[in-house]
């Protein structure tokens, strides 16, 4: 079967979904479980865009073996420069420079002619070239470019250097049937156009982008560029796990298939959705939690008997722990750090003594503790963020005739505050106190609360977004004890407001870091 590349921009494209804020050791331990995944590129960051971002790169780079690793760059020197500088320690750097070639982008937004953007094009694989030899250059907005003149940038790349040449969809426009076209149009009017590789890039505006992809490949595209859960710009892009389980379950049609560690699918999908605070909607393919639930009494008779009736792909295909009794709390430090490493997470010491508390403290409140909790609980402690504000003690009082009030003790370096607030009920108390506490204003824009499991004494997982000027924070708290993790999930949005704020404090007493910018 051939080969279908898998190109991720998870922590590219996917960082660029609002109120996504990731920092460098979140963006690396992703980087970590895609190399495990088995993913062929990873596609690492924008190093111009912010000294976050390339920080991010260049520390990927370093560490993470075995994909690709490579860093976008517009089509200009300065870009290509820090892209540059950003891969130096990778073991295999592409630079992915780009410029968009639709009538609408070259008049509104470049103020370009065709004939400037094409020479712009060639320029910034020459320089890309003088860098690295795996050169990757796409034409921005391709589905909505001319196809005679998409033909000519592609060919004047491919003899600048370019060994990839990339297809995007980038505003969601075009239908499969219409880039299959246009990828056979691409392959038959392109001279070079066998030296290099044809890659497809989807955004999901019109819900089309793993349909448009897989057309591609069927049209003769041998990579596909895709994010975990479908993250990215507006709707996002196509989702990895959708493009590799329809190539692998449909081999049989596709002919194809890639190197993706299919068993890694959930275990990479739960970390993303941890790390971003963006929960997977139930009904999400692959690994929403409903994708292999079974509700009605026909089906669920059927997959009795028989699983292949109505399953077309088994949850341990992708890797989907087992809800099964793992430890007890007389298990140890060993068996638990075991467990942890037969489900394939890597942690530090401290990490795991921090999660092993956690396990310790769940064994006393709760009967069964599955893998689900155990993955809840890590998932929880591999977050980077900060403690700048420490919750030490909570209590709260609430009742159908009381005044929820609470009080809360937070620790912030080695002063200890006591704050106590009531409320419209234990959480607005709890928030309120917290508030008093750090005196900071926080407009909270959501809260959601999930069970992790089921059963009366399951994990409670609370998500809050806060946002700040502009920018959104999000925090993520577990406990049996729904007030606890409701306390928790707002200290961790706080703290990455707080360090937010402290890094842009130290940007501004040292200028000259370049601001943020979309690609
Ligand atoms: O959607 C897009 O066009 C992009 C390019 C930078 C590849 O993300
Ligand atoms: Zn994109």
């Amino acid at each position: 079967m051939n080969r279908i590349r898998i190109f991720d921009t998870t922590l590219r494209d996917g960082e660029q979904s609002p109120g996504i804020n990731l920092n460098t050791g979140e963006k690396l331990e992703i980087a970590r479980h895609l190399a495990q995944l088995g993913v062929d590129v990873i596609e690492a960051g924008f190093p111009i865009a912010s000294p976050g971002d390339f920080e991010a790169v260049q520390a990927i780079a370093r560490e993470v073996r075995g994909p690709v690793i490579a860093a976008l760059a517009r089509a200009v020197e300065q870009d290509i420069v820090r892209a540059a500088q950003a891969l130096e320690p990778a073991e295999k750097p592409r630079i992915h420079t780009f410029i968009a070639t639709s009538p609408i982008h070259m008049k509104y937004k470049l103020r370009k002619s065709p004939e400037e953007v094409l020479e712009m094009a060639v320029q910034a694989c020459r320089m890309a070239k003088k860098y690295v030899d795996d050169v990757e250059f796409s034409a921005e907005d391709a589905t909505r470019s001319d196809w005679d003149f998409l033909c000519r940038v592609f060919q004047a790349a491919i003899e600048a250097g370019a060994t990839t040449i990339n297809i995007p969809d980038t505003v969601g426009y075009t239908t499969p049937d219409e880039f299959a076209r246009l990828i056979a149009y691409i392959r038959e009017h392109t001279p070079g156009i066998e030296k290099a590789v044809i890659s497809v890039h989807c955004h999901d505006d019109l819900g089309l982008a793993v349909a448009n992809s897989l057309a591609a490949v069927r049209a003769g595209a041998t990579q596909v560029e895709c994010t975990i859960n479908g993250l990215g710009e507006r709707a996002g892009n196509a989702a990895l796990e959708e493009i590799v389980m329809a190539l692998r379950v449909r081999g049989d049609h596709f002919q194809v298939d890639t190197g993706i560690v299919t068993e890694h699918i959930y275990r990479t999908s739960r970390l993303v959705s941890a790390l971003t605070g963006v929960a997977v909607q139930p009904n999400k393919a692959i690994v929403g939690e409903n994708a292999f639930a079974h509700e009605s009494g026909i089906h669920q008779d059927g997959v009795l008997k028989e699983p292949s009736t109505y399953e077309i792909m088994t949850p341990a295909s992708i890797g989907v722990p087992q809800s099964r009794l793992v430890l007890g709390k007389h298990s140890g430090r060993h068996a638990f750090r075991q467990r942890l490493t037969e489900m394939g997470y890597r942690l530090s010491d401290e990490e795991i003594e921090k999660a092993y508390a956690r396990f310790i403290e769940l064994c006393d409140k709760k009967k069964r503790v599955t893998d689900r909790d155990l993955q809840a609980i890590v998932e929880e402690e591999i977050v980077q963020v900060p403690e700048v504000y420490n919750l030490e003690y909570l209590h709260v009082t609430t009742g159908s005739t009381l005044v929820a009030t609470a009080t809360v003790r937070i620790a912030k370096g080695d002063q200890v505050v006591e704050e106590a607030a009531t409320g419209e009920g234990p959480v607005d108390a709890v928030y309120r106190a917290i508030d008093r506490v750090t005196g900071i204003p926080i407009d909270l824009e959501s809260y959601s609360l999930q069970g992790v499991t089921s059963g009366k004494d399951a994990l409670g997982e609370v998500v809050v977004r806060i946002r700040d000027n502009g920018n959104q924070y999000i925090g993520r708290g577990t406990s049996t004890d729904v007030i606890l993790a409701s306390a928790r999930a707002y200290l961790q949005a706080v703290n990455r407001l707080v360090h937010d704020r402290q890094a842009k404090a130290r940007e501004e007493a040292n200028p000259g870091g370049n601001k943020k910018e979309v690609g």
